[in-house]
């Protein structure tokens, strides 16, 4: 199943405050959105290779150093997203490692692919190229 980013983050949130019902304080939320430095703008992978997506760990806050992330595939098209939830690239890796590696699946050919990466916030990749699918 297809969504957007911003339809998976509400449900996210509408997750995480109905598990703190009626706190007796207001809740406070630790947001970070490590940054994405691997796929860069235009790289190009093949269908069934190896690749490391790679991110920015120096901003994660120190109550935040065991938290695990969720990667997802997905294109920037019909002004979404359309992040492809059903079949992660990657999940419950460490956050603080800066790194995973994945494996492309295999996707029809298209110019405007993205990874958006879930530690407490999604943070999305410039597009990027795959080839080799049908
Ligand atoms: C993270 O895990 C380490 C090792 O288990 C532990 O010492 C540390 O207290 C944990 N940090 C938090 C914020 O839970
Ligand atoms: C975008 O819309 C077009 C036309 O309705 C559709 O063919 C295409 O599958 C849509 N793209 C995605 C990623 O859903
Ligand atoms: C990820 O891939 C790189 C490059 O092939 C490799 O050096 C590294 O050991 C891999 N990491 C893991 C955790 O498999």
């Amino acid at each position: 199943m297809m969504t957007s980013f911003t339809t998976l983050l509400s449900a996210l949130l509408v997750a995480a405050s109905s598990a703190v019902a009626a706190p007796a304080s207001p809740l406070e939320l630790i947001v970070f959105s490590p940054t994405i430095t691997g796929p860069t703008a235009g790289a190009i992978w093949t269908s069934g290779s190896s690749q490391t997506v790679t991110w920015d760990t120096s901003n994660i806050p120190a109550e935040k150093e065991n938290s695990t992330g969720l990667l997802l595939l997905g294109r920037l098209q019909n002004n979404s997203e359309n992040l492809d939830i059903a079949h992660p690239l990657a999940v419950d890796f460490p956050i603080k490692d800066g790194s995973v590696n994945i494996t492309v699946p295999n996707e029809p050919f298209g110019m405007d692919y993205i990874v958006v990466l879930f530690g407490d916030s999604g943070n999305k990749s410039p597009e990027f190229t795959i080839i080799g699918g049908q």
